[in-house]
């Protein structure tokens, strides 16, 4: 057993012995309930008319009503993010785009690509929106089947995720006899990875990243054993936007004769035109040799509607791992290439129109303008003494605290405070901002510079203010005992429902 495991073993027996003290269950007890209020306060409609529906009305409410709630409701929820105030979230959200592709949806609203016979376009759509991505992501054109690139359409990044890990795991278990499989990925991948281990039974090794936030090689090839089954490398991750070094990694997997699986969820629809448009960027599509398969979001910078990703993997064999079939259901022939049964085709038939009318023309020039964004913003924090980046960014841009003394989840919250909606960043502390087009708009780099800094000097003149997320994180990243954090997620997702 590693020291590490020792020690999280000894954590965990003092978490528990501790959690039976009185006075400790009762502080607990109040940290959990601020988090409920938190979301009892923010995380609910603010809406005198609506009323709550704990069953369903006895008469059906006229649609007209639904329709006056539902649009209060959106122009309640639209300002922030229409106005540039939020970091990733809705990465389009340009009126004309969003007119369109509602339009497109109302036509397929009742589609559903489990039954191909019936609605037989949206299966071209969901073919061709893989083809579409599978080429911009270089793609090698070849007969060869061990080379095509093939793959299929998910719900989101998460689900991507999931299926490449399956597939993985399948694969390994009829091709190579693992019974035991293992991924290796760094710390900064996404939790998805984390999700597939446990749903699917793989044991999930993290390693470390170095000072600049990209995966260290050599932890990833000491972790590699008999029973790994895949490395995972992201183009860039969430966290602080870096690229891993994919080409390194690559060969490694191809050494070992094992996956390679790059998370390109937040990058793949911005990365190869950012390349187009002149910047330098770490090769990571399927131009590297040993990259097996790659995760990509059509619904993040490809500007489609929520609920669209893709799979790929290179090589026709591979994909077949991820099917499933039911041969003996008494309710008839059953094969799904995803995680779900039905589908929803109008996402995809949506997905595939945005990708049709922006066209290459169309993503070069939003990525042209969202590095321009970004790259006054990092000029901006570059000048800010008090705050340092993290990482290289490109299009999303990590940063926190250059001094001691001033807390970064603070400055989150003042920028709250001013209208901005960030994410945090944990061990170490942090605060990232993914541009979009949205941040592109006239001034608005402006005035996110200027509250940012208004929010840091606020920060520094009043050091003791106790903020809102500010107590959360700074015990999520300082407390030992993670299990009172896990009970703190479940109580949040608790109260979401109640
Ligand atoms: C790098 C990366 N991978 C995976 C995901 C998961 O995507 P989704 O939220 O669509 O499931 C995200 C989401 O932000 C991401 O940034």
């Amino acid at each position: 057993m590693g020291l590490k495991r020792v020690w999280q073993g000894v954590l965990k027996g003092a978490e528990k012995a501790a959690q039976r003290i009185p006075a400790v269950q009762k502080r607990l007890e109040a940290e959990y309930a601020q988090v409920e209020q938190m979301v009892r306060s923010k995380m609910r409609p603010k809406l005198e008319s609506l009323p709550d529906f704990p069953q369903l009305p006895e008469q059906g409410v006229p649609r007209e009503q639904i329709l006056s709630w539902l649009q209060q409701l959106r122009e309640q929820e639209t300002p922030p993010w229409k106005q540039g105030r939020v970091s990733g979230t809705v990465y389009h959200g340009g009126e004309e785009h969003s007119a369109f592709l509602s339009q497109v949806y109302a036509l397929h609203a009742q589609s559903n690509p489990l039954h191909a016979d019936l609605f037989p376009s949206t299966i071209k759509f969901e073919a061709e929106i893989v083809r579409m991505t599978a080429s911009l992501l270089h793609a090698p054109a070849t007969d060869d089947p061990t080379q095509q690139v093939v793959g299929t359409t998910t719900s989101g990044g998460t689900e991507s995720i999931l299926l490449a890990m399956k597939t993985y795991r399948d694969w390994a278990h009829a091709e190579k006899g693992i019974t035991e499989p293992e991924v290796v990925a760094p710390e900064t991948a996404h939790p998805a990875f984390d999700k597939a281990a446990h749903l699917f039974c793989i044991k999930l090794i993290r390693t470390p990243v170095g000072d600049d936030f990209k995966a260290n090689l050599e932890a990833m090839h000491k972790a590699i054993t008999r029973q790994t089954i895949a490395l995972v490398g992201s183009a860039p991750g969430y966290p602080h936007g870096v690229i891993d070094p994919i080409p390194q990694i690559a060969q490694l997997a191809k050494q070992y004769g094992i996956g390679m699986h790059v998370d390109a969820c937040l990058g793949g629809f911005i990365l190869p035109f950012i390349e187009m448009a002149g910047y330098p960027v770490t090769p990571w599509d399927f131009r590297v040799d040993g990259v097996t398969s790659i995760s990509v979001d059509p619904h993040k910078y490809g500007y489609t509607p929520k609920g669209l990703s893709v799979v790929l993997y290179r090589g026709r064999n591979l994909r077949r791992y991820q099917y499933f079939t039911a041969t003996e259901w008494q309710g008839g022939l059953y094969a799904s290439p995803t995680l779900p049964g039905s589908r929803p085709g109008a996402l995809s038939v949506a997905g595939w129109a945005a990708m049709v009318s922006i066209g290459k023309q169309g993503y070069l020039e939003c990525a042209r303008q969202i590095m321009e964004t970004a790259k006054q913003i990092r000029k901006g924090i570059e000048q800010m003494p008090e705050l340092k980046l993290m990482g290289e960014p490109l299009f999303l841009i990590a940063f926190t605290s250059a001094q001691e003394q001033l807390n970064i989840y603070q400055v989150l919250d003042q920028l709250a405070a001013r209208g901005w909606r960030l994410n945090a960043l944990q061990r170490p502390p942090g605060v990232h901002f993914a541009v979009t087009i949205r941040h592109a708009q006239p001034g608005v780099a402006e005035a996110f510079l200027s509250d940012l800094r208004d929010a840091v000097d606020y920060v520094k003149a009043h050091p003791d203010e106790k903020g809102e997320m500010a107590p959360i994180y700074g015990m999520a990243n300082s407390l030992p005992f993670r299990g009172v954090i896990d009970e703190v997620l479940r109580r949040y997702l608790d109260a979401l429902y109640d």
